[in-house]
């Protein structure tokens, strides 16, 4: 926020009088012109990188057109404070120096005249200027999650590895922190932990905004752009979804949109596009989500360019309640054995098992055209889920990696409310980087293991807690934890029927675990984290099975400001949930029910928050 727009807004709160609109938009560096009800014209008379522009979160867009010397340059849209300024965000004039630039702005609430129109707390609050100030301002913004700076994000996409560094681009809105005029977003690391933010990496244009897609590194040049190119592939999204290119020569710092874009189009809502290269039949692979049937499609192309309709998978098949979204297909060992099997991740929304979104996959072959999944023991095709939490979803993996690792990387929300979470500076963040492996279960069927990608561990900044063995019976044992903490254990039931393990703090709020041996689940309980009441889909418990064989079982526990992910045995089981409590989770309990249990090789971290 400017010092300008922040003092504004310090006077509007202590309730002083302003002076005139038209005094206080000139010093602002902008001119207001009211042209009726609901059309004003704000022209930018002032010198500076950032127009700032005051949002009021929960109200409608204003439709916003930017003229440059007159004509139109794109349109944007913006919720554009009427009764209250909730934040402001920056747009970005740089690119516009020595030109005329005006906003033509048509708000769409309902004002009776213009001096009603006037009153609204936008005009007296745009304002010029050199710098936005990103601090960060809000208790729930995760300390070692990958975030942006501010405004919406959802899918993580479009993520390649390339000379060292990981590229992270994000379906993300610059004008305001929920869902609106989406373009991808870029961060990247060297260390999956700390994460340098970029410029917007590619803008919506006449074919429409950008939606979710992948990049990958064109090693011979197929597609023409040279030798290691990076290019992307992304739905342009407007009244129908088409499929567009583009690609990059600084290693995906820029990107120049093809001219013949779209290269794929369709006659019904397709999106998602994401590729990889197929060394076995020497083509480039394409899943594309068709998302109201339900199903993927697959193409091949020798170029990137012209792409192919092999064939679909999925009508009928898996979860069905909602649109398919966000593929990705990818070849992996089974481990402890020596074959290889293909796993086809289907994002589903909603139709997740504990409501709205989740991340279903399949397992099977593929033949470079054609997905055939595996059967059960029944002849059917089983439904496998990823993570067993509310809050994982448009998983996707990076393309190019080292080492033939399959890294993935998730959305931490879930669309039932994902824009209604209590922040404002910006909304949602993604998962902690995930290393995907595949593992055979006692019931014939072969799974997705997902466990922190090693990277994590950098994140341990000292021990806070060790105990090689503490044994718990129904009377709770407790232990002070760290706000930001790694808690690491192995549940030995012996004769319990059921370990609860409870994190909480002095307000009374609380996450409870429960392993319940017979079952072999553990469930995972946020109905008294903390700010629940956002949303009636938001206090939930969660449940996952644990494919534990000896009643055995091994937990980690990433504890972060608003999130808590769970991995069981490695990875084997997956939940990951948001929580909003208060203040941190300060205490650990265990206890049991049925018997005596151990708690064996308690490790307890301080965790250290990272560059974000
Ligand atoms: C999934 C999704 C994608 C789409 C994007 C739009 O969350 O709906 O299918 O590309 O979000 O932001």
């Amino acid at each position: 926020m400017t010092k300008l727009t922040s003092g504004l807004i310090a006077m509007m709160i202590s309730g002083a009088t302003f002076a005139a609109p038209e005094a206080l938009a000139e010093d602002g560096g902008v001119k207001v012109e009211h042209l009726g009800v609901n059309n004003t014209l704000v022209r930018v008379t002032g010198d500076g990188k950032y127009l700032v522009m005051p949002v009021q979160d929960n109200i409608d867009d204003a439709k916003v057109d930017i003229l440059v010397d007159g004509k139109l340059d794109k349109t944007i849209y913006v919720r554009l404070a009427k009764s209250k300024v909730d934040y402001s965000v920056p747009f970005d004039l740089s690119q516009y120096k020595g030109h005329d630039v005006a906003l033509n702005i048509v708000t769409s609430q309902g004002r009776s005249s213009v001096r009603e129109a006037k009153e609204d707390a936008c005009w007296k609050n745009f304002s010029v200027s050199d710098t936005f100030d990103t601090t960060n301002r809000e208790k729930f913004r995760p300390a070692f999650h990958h975030a942006p700076l501010y405004g919406w994000m959802n899918d993580p996409n479009g993520m390649f590895y390339k000379d060292g560094r990981w590229h992270l681009y994000y379906q993300y809105n610059p004008y305001g922190s929920k869902w609106q005029n989406m373009t991808w977003g870029h961060s990247s690391s060297s260390d999956l932990v700390n994460w340098e933010h970029h410029p917007i990496a590619i803008e919506p244009d006449g074919l429409g905004s950008i939606f979710s897609g992948s990049c990958v590194v064109d090693k011979e040049g197929t597609a023409g752009f040279g030798k290691d190119a990076v290019v992307a592939l992304y739905t342009s999204a407007a009244t129908s979804q088409m499929q567009s290119m583009a690609h990059s020569n600084d290693n995906g710092e820029t990107f120049e949109k093809y001219p013949g874009n779209p290269i794929i189009t369709l006659e019904s809502e397709a999106r998602d596009p994401n590729m990889f290269w197929n060394e076995k039949t020497g083509e480039w692979n394409l899943s594309l989500a068709h998302a109201l049937d339900h199903e993927m499609l697959f193409f091949t192309s020798p170029d990137l360019k012209n792409w192919t309709l092999q064939s679909a998978f999925g009508k009928g098949l898996g979860a069905q309640d909602g649109v398919w979204e966000c593929p990705d297909l990818f070849k992996l060992p089974v481990s402890g054995t020596d074959t290889e099997k293909w796993m086809l991740i289907c994002n589903i929304n909603p139709g997740g098992p504990f409501g709205g979104s989740a991340t279903q996959y399949f397992i099977g072959d593929f033949d470079g055209k054609t997905f055939t999944p595996d059967l059960d023991k029944d002849g059917k095709v089983p439904t496998k889920w990823m993570d067993y939490g509310k809050d994982h979803y448009a998983t996707v993996s990076f393309s190019d990696t080292p080492d033939n690792r399959r890294t993935v990387i998730g959305w931490m929300s879930n669309w039932q409310y994902a824009t209604e979470v209590p922040t404002m500076q910006f909304r949602s963040a993604n998962t902690l980087p995930r290393e995907v492996g595949l593992f055979k279960a006692s019931d014939g069927q072969i799974y997705a293991s997902s466990a922190p990608s090693p990277e994590v561990d950098a994140l341990r900044d000292g021990v806070f807690k060790k105990a090689s063995k503490i044994g718990v019976g129904k009377n709770a044992k407790s232990f002070a934890i760290p706000g930001l903490s790694e808690i690491d254990f192995e549940i030995d039931p012996k004769k319990a029927q059921k370990v609860t393990v409870v994190l909480s703090n002095g307000q009374g709020e609380k996450v409870e675990l429960t392993y319940d041996v017979d079952a072999k689940t553990v469930s995972f309980d946020r109905r008294e984290s903390g700010v629940t009441d956002f949303s009636q889909d938001f206090p939930a418990v969660t449940t996952t099975p644990t494919f534990s064989d000896n009643g055995k079982i091994s937990l980690r526990l990433f504890i972060d400001r608003s999130s808590i992910e769970l991995f069981g045995d490695n990875g084997r089981f997956v939940m990951t949930n948001l929580v909003f409590p208060g203040s941190p989770y300060d205490k650990i309990s265990f206890s049991t029910a049925g018997g005596n249990a151990d708690i064996r090789n308690l490790t307890v971290y301080n965790l250290k928050p990272t560059t974000l």
